[in-house]
């Protein structure tokens, strides 16, 4: 009988490794230990599953200890147990999602290239190299896919960029510094279903006249990096990779790339700067990286969840991809449900549905059972976001036009403990730590932002008019949205601004001293 227990970061760190050698030593009979990535229920991990007749049932979550009286109670068959979660994919939490992405993370293996073909894998590979190369981008523009970084760039204009540009050699790059804070999709992807990203760059690479990529990875993703280069290695013994991809005489090969961990290298000239061996510093675009990018070549930067999404997008059609979504946002995202939540975990959904159907709906509102308070989307550089925005669509316009932003998909919860000065001053301080110190408005203006957050605290201890001090800190905010060189600067304005509209209370018991234009929203 086969068993399968995920070998993802957030599982091993919840057990995992000890449930799959408990399994190992006290089964009864002989049984095969298949480590998957994870489903993304990240509140029933370990979740074990066991193969049977009816199809895999689940039983979540599993500690070390329960495995025994799991086993007695005939968990090899399928039977029923209080931790029996039944057939995964019919978990409400599943069943409510619209899986491409992430479609086989947890259930494939993601250490054996002859599972990933067995799945389905590589036919978008196939579908591409029966294409030329001015059909593939198209391909990939019809799709209407946006990159997945956060910025929700057109991939396909992307692509036709560097396809268009001439020179000795092009890259394809895929931005795998997932620094987000409450992110995790990337990871997932690489740790769960590593041969679709070598797919996805493999097509890039032959659609662009690309003949290398790099994966460049964060230190913190140990787990990633192995699963990717094992990937790699089976891809290119079973002749995905090389000289001839599939077959074509088409060359394209591939490595990963290590960063030491600065949020900045998440940045795409950054990152490229760190590839090339220097300090991770930002570039300033013009010229952009699909013109001159790595070592001054026509350089594809792509996020892991773009590149992901591109196997689906050959295999099914790009029209089945362009037919989800809303508005501009066309497919799905991979939602990432984190912080005070009750059930956490990766939300594969079109675009389209509501803030409030993911945290209330799919997430069930609070782990801690208070009420929700606070709502940040797009990471520590995204806005936050009250209940009465709610209604709010998942959509990369629809956010815009309510002065935030849906990034790379991160939504964090908090309850009503929070304090929205204390997130303020963290937006700035992580600023100012992360910052790459190239232009002043980030450098300089995100220690002055900690120093004014700092002394609005003080003064909001004393009970003293804190007015002069918000002026000067929306003022800031302004200078560091429109005169940094790059997003870290540019964004850190949007959860400081964000928890002085919503939230005027926690800066100034008096919320009517409050600067003309920050007033809380209607
Ligand atoms: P951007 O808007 O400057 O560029 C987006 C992408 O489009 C870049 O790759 C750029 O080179 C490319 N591009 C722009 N014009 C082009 C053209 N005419 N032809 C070809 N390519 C073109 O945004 P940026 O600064 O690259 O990214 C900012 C985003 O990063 C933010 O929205 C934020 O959400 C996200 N972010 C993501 C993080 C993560 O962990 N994934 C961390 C921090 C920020
Ligand atoms: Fe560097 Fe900050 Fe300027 Fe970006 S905004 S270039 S991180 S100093």
């Amino acid at each position: 009988v086969r068993i399968f227990v995920p070998r993802d970061a957030a599982a091993v760190a919840v057990g995992a490794d000890e449930v799959a050698a408990a399994l190992a030593a006290a089964a009864p009979r002989p049984i095969e230990i298949v480590r998957t990535g994870s489903r993304g229920m990240h509140f029933l991990e370990p979740l074990v599953e066991v193969e049977t007749p009816e199809g895999r049932i689940g039983y979540g979550p599993v500690a070390p200890g329960d495995v025994a009286a799991l086993l007695a109670a005939g968990m090899l068959e399928g039977a029923d147990h209080p931790a029996r979660v039944g057939r995964p994919e019919e978990h409400p939490f599943l069943a409510r999602q619209t899986r491409s992405t992430m479609a086989l993370c947890g259930v494939v293996d993601p250490r054996s290239e002859a599972d990933y073909a067995a799945h389905g894998g590589w036919r978008g590979l196939e579908a591409a190299l029966a294409m030329d190369a001015e059909a593939r981008v198209k391909t990939v523009a019809a799709s209407g896919l946006r990159g997945r970084g956060g910025a929700g760039f057109p991939t396909g204009v992307k692509w036709d960029t560097v396809r268009r540009a001439e020179a000795p050699r092009k890259y394809v790059v895929c931005n795998a510094d997932e620094g987000d804070s409450g992110t995790f999709a990337d990871r997932m992807t690489m740790e769960g279903d590593p041969f679709r990203l070598v797919e996805g760059m493999a097509i890039a690479g032959i659609s662009i006249g690309a003949t290398y990529g790099y994966v460049y990875i964060r230190s913190e993703y140990p787990h990633a990096i192995e699963a990717m280069e094992h990937a790699i290695a089976g891809a290119r013994r079973a002749g995905r990779l090389g000289p001839s991809v599939g077959g074509s005489g088409l060359a394209f090969d591939m490595e990963v790339r290590v960063g030491a961990g600065a949020y900045v290298c998440g940045e795409e000239t950054s990152l490229l700067n760190s590839i090339e061996g220097k300090r991770g510093i930002v570039r300033a675009k013009p010229p952009l990286p699909a013109l001159q990018g790595l070592f001054g070549m026509p350089t594809a930067v792509n996020n892991v969840l773009s590149l992901a999404a591109v196997p689906a997008i050959f295999a099914e059609g790009p029209e089945a991809y362009e037919r989800l979504g809303l508005g501009r946002s066309r497919g799905t995202m991979p939602v990432q449900l984190a912080g005070n939540v009750r059930y956490g975990g990766l939300v594969e959904v079109p675009f389209g549905i509501t803030l409030g159907e993911l945290v209330d709906g799919i997430g069930g509102g609070t782990a801690s059972g208070r009420p929700v308070r606070a709502v940040q989307v797009g990471g520590p550089l995204g806005a936050y976001f009250p209940p009465a925005l709610f209604d709010t669509p998942f959509d990369y316009e629809a956010f815009a036009a309510k002065d935030g932003l849906i990034g790379h998909g991160g939504v964090t919860v908090f309850d009503d403990t929070v304090d929205m000065a204390h997130m303020a001053r963290f937006a700035m301080e992580f600023c100012a730590a992360e910052s790459c110190g190239k232009c002043t408005p980030c450098r300089i203006g995100a220690v002055r932002g900690v120093e004014t957050v700092d002394r609005i605290l003080a003064k909001r201890e004393a009970r003293q008019p804190v007015g002069s001090e918000l002026t000067l800190l929306a003022d800031l905010c302004d200078t560091m949205k429109f005169g940094s060189l790059c997003a870290l600067g540019g964004f850190t304005p949007y959860p400081v601004t964000s928890a002085m509209t919503h939230f005027p209370e926690d800066f100034d018991l008096d919320a009517r001293r409050l600067p003309a234009g920050l007033q809380a929203a209607e």
